[in-house]
């Protein structure tokens, strides 16, 4: 894309003018296996328990709604206690539009100081901090894309970030990190009085231990969640986070007032109450993900384990923007993320994960 030239009586701020906007593409296609959405549409008997909580809300649209989301983020406290067998009460919890708008939050109020990430991962990570202006550094990852705990937290030594973000699963790779090196983290992270934002936007799909467990010992954990992947609820926009109470509270002064509309407050709760149903559909994807493996390797590709709802590949001889295009042109919209050499696919339905591999095979084999 080429770089936007921005009028000249528009006060842009210069740190943004050379910036593109976020924008996975959003074409029609046939099977739409981009952005790591779960496949599976909320079923009737949950569409109507939101479409009657919403007719009872609208009907109060005059009034602000509750602007600390009390109801909503007790139930995502029981949710996670429930997994996570931890005692959290509505104190650790925070809410917003997304967990972009978490991330936001967090650099908002934390980020005086650099940040640290690790590339590849999450793009918006770096994103969202350079528009707000917060200072971002990459410390890298070994070429397999797995994290090397040494070097990350002689990284956090040398730099004293504010912030330190991993995430597990890792967007666009898959790859985990495991509970103890997330400790070793959170001690290196402690010892230069930064916090630890751990991203568990794929955290259900993996059956590691949440690092919500090691919020008690260390207050400077913070654990990023969202209802956009496992819960089926990308659409309604809800992130969450759990962390020590007097960070959620530091999290109110930078909090737009009343962000979290009613509708969505409701909608959520809603999802919540209807989890056991919502979350059945993990397991089924992590099967089709078997299968998908199974497939894409036997067509003499080499898949990156992934702990995710969704697969990086390479192996392929034709360019990765290449093979996006002529993957669309089958009906099929997968991911360049950009890295040379891989692409990425979300995990689909049953119809959906066939059209990728038959797709896939004729783009390999330059048929039709
Ligand atoms: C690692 C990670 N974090 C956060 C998000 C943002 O999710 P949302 O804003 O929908 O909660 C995504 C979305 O793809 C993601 O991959």
């Amino acid at each position: 894309m080429s770089q936007k030239q921005w009028p000249s009586w528009l006060p842009l701020r210069k740190d943004l003018a050379a910036l593109s906007p976020y924008g996975a593409p959003q074409v029609p296609a046939e099977a739409t296996l981009n952005t790591n959405e779960n496949p599976y549409a909320p079923s009737p008997a949950l569409v109507e328990a939101i479409t009657k909580r919403v007719a009872h809300v609208a009907a109060t649209l005059n009034r602000y709604p509750d602007r600390d989301a009390t109801v909503l983020r007790a139930k995502l406290a029981e949710f996670i206690n429930e997994q996570s067998a931890t005692s959290f009460g509505v104190e650790n919890v925070w809410a917003a539009n997304g967990s972009n708008e978490i991330i936001q939050s967090l650099y908002l109020a934390f980020g005086a100081r650099p940040t640290l990430g690790f590339t590849p991962s999450y793009s918006m990570h770096p994103l969202i901090a350079k528009v707000v202006g917060v200072d971002w550094h990459d410390g890298g990852r070994r070429p397999d894309f797995t994290l090397d705990i040494d070097v990350a937290s002689r990284q956090v030594q040398q730099l004293c970030p504010a912030l330190t973000f991993i995430t597990t699963p890792n967007n666009p790779t898959g790859t985990k990190v495991s509970l103890a090196e997330i400790r070793v983290m959170a001690e290196a992270t402690k010892n230069v009085e930064g916090l630890l934002i751990v991203d568990e936007a794929y955290a259900e799909f993996d059956e590691e231990e949440s690092a919500v467990t090691l919020v008690n010992k260390f207050p400077n954990v913070v654990v990023v969640r969202t209802m956009s992947k496992a819960f089926a609820f990308a659409g309604a926009r809800l992130g969450y986070l759990i962390a020590n109470p007097e960070l959620v509270e530091a999290l109110f002064l930078v909090r737009l007032p009343y962000h979290l509309s009613a509708l969505t407050q409701a909608a959520a709760e809603v999802a919540l109450e209807h989890r056991t149903e919502l979350l059945a559909t993990v397991s089924k994807l992590i099967d089709s993900r078997k299968k998908v493996v199974a497939e894409v390797e036997a067509l003499g590709l080499k898949v990156v384990p992934s702990s995710a709802n969704f697969i990086l590949f390479t192996g392929f001889d034709i360019p990765a923007p290449q093979l996006w295009q002529m993957m669309l042109d089958r009906g099929v919209l997968i991911r360049d993320v950009g890295l040379s050499g891989y692409i990425r696919m979300t995990i689909g339905n049953d119809a959906e994960n066939k059209k990728f591999i038959e797709a896939l095979k004729k783009c390999l084999n330059g048929e039709k």
